[in-house]
This record gives C-alpha cells, sequence and structure tokens, in this order.
C-alpha cells in the first residue's frame, strides 16, 4: 500500500516571527512543486499566526511543537488543541525526545497529550527513540514498545491518516550520527508489527512512521528508500531553506 511520504521541519526553539515568515515563505515554494509528497513545519508557537497568514493557500502543512489535553485554563506554558487548529496547525508533534528529557514528561502525560489533540481534530505525531544506553543494553525494542503502548493506550484508530508515529533515536538528535538505513528500517517494521496488534492490520499498513535524527539531504535518499520509512522529522537542516528542499525533494 502506498503511503505518501511527509517531510515535516521542527524548528525547535529558533526563528523570530519575520524570521520564520521568510523560511516558511520559501518552504510553501519548494512544497508547491511536489505533489507526490507532503511537507510539514512546526514553528515556534511565537510565529504560527504570522506563518500561517503567509503560507495560506500553499500546501505545507502546520503543526504544533507540543500540545495540551485540556480545552482550556489554568495551565501556565502550555497551548490548547484549539489554539493550534485557529493558527492554522493540522497537526502535533507530541513526546518528543526534548520534551521527554529535558523536561520530563512520562508515557502518561503524552498519552493524555495525544488523547486531547485527536480529541480535537489535530493528527499527532508520536515520537518514540531510545538512548545509546538503551541501544547498547539491546533494550531497543523494549523500551520503543513500551513508547508506543503507553503513547497509545486507549486510543483507537479508526483510520491511517490520523495517527503518525516518528522514530527518533536520542543518540541521532543533533549530532550529526544518523542511524543506517537498515537500523531505520529494523526499528520501523517493528513498529509496524506492533501497531497492527494494537489496531487492524490494514490501518497499521496505512500508518506513516517518520525517522528522525541527523537527516541531511544527502542521507535522506537512503533512508526514504526503505520500505517502512515514510517520511523524515528534520531538526537542524530544516532550519534553512535550501538544505531543507533538499530533503524535500530527495
Ligand atoms: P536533528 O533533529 O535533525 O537536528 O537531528 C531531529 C529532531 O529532533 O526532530
Amino acid at each position: 500500500m502506498a503511503r505518501t511520504p511527509l517531510i515535516a521541519g521542527n524548528w525547535k526553539m529558533h526563528k523570530t516571527v519575520s524570521e520564520a515568515v521568510a523560511l516558511a515563505r520559501a518552504v510553501a515554494a519548494a512544497a508547491d512543486k511536489r505533489s507526490d509528497r507532503e511537507v510539514m513545519i512546526a514553528p515556534p508557537a511565537t510565529a504560527l499566526s504570522a506563518v500561517s497568514g503567509a503560507v495560506r493557500g500553499s500546501r505545507l502543512i502546520l503543526a504544533g511543537q507540543n500540545v495540551a489535553w485540556e480545552k482550556k485554563g489554568a495551565f501556565t506554558g502550555e497551548i490548547a488543541p484549539a489554539m493550534l487548529s485557529d493558527c492554522g496547525c493540522a497537526m502535533a508533534i507530541i513526546g518528543h525526545s526534548e520534551r521527554r528529557h529535558i523536561f520530563g514528561e512520562d508515557n502518561a502525560m503524552i498519552n493524555r497529550r495525544i488523547k486531547g489533540a485527536m480529541a480535537h481534530g489535530l493528527i499527532p505525531i508520536l515520537c518514540v527513540g531510545e538512548t545509546l544506553d538503551e541501544r547498547e543494553a539491546d533494550q531497543t525494542m523494549t523500551v520503543l514498545e513500551k513508547q508506543v503502548r503507553r503513547g497509545l493506550a486507549g486510543i483507537n484508530i479508526v483510520a491511517g491518516d490520523k495517527l503518525l508515529l516518528a522514530y527518533e533515536p536520542v543518540w541521532a538528535i543533533g549530532t550529526g550520527r544518523t542511524a543506517s538505513s537498515a537500523q531505520a528500517q529494523e526499528v520501523h517494521g517493528h513498529i509496524r508489527d506492533l501497531l497492527a496488534q494494537l489496531f487492524e492490520k490494514g490501518i497499521a499498513a496505512e500508518i506513516r512512521i517518520l525517522y528522525g535524527g541527523s537527516v541531511k539531504p544527502d542521507n535522506a535518499a537512503e533512508l526514504m528508500a526503505r520500505p517502512d520509512v515514510d517520511g523524515a522529522l528534520v531538526g537542524g537542516a530544516a532550519l534553512e531553506a535550501e538544505s531543507f528542499a533538499g530533503i524535500i525533494n530527495f
């Protein structure tokens, strides 16, 4: 079954509003030339509204870098799902390794965020990944299975386009060290088998699994060539139009 590749840029804590608008315009121009793939960017929340106005009418998809589970209320520092929708977002990244490791988010909280996003019509991208110690101790699949099962506990997916996963080995994020395409495929295949246990097999076959961790223009094609690698979640190389376009056009 053909899954449309998604190339996603996670801008993290980078770009002022004017810088974000300029970069988003350039990315939208690149995205509009490729009807065979989808392109997403997750700018910082402060720039979402301006970016949304600047790229309206293009094929570019917008996402939040995280999302709260409640509709509104006393949750200082959080952003409600409807606030992201209001800024033109269709997706939300959830459980990024920086949220897990720097800000202490656990699988239970990530699960609430996913439920909150879905309840309000946002498509979650659940990020999972093992640390170097875990990989070296042969714990990779145990850790990932826990992150997937707990992250998706109590969630039923009725269409394959309502959820994405991103496999991002922690040791590959921002380090210049990518997983080999064989390592990525091995994990992605396992994740898809796990999804087939959680949901219907046909649904599991439709869910896109992105790879993230030092994806660059020169390694994107090899990663994307693997059957279960359905796109990329890009950090550093998404911060500049030329390098991100190089990945979009893998
Ligand atoms: P990187 O980040 O491409 O800079 O390694 C990826 C990510 O954190 O999503």
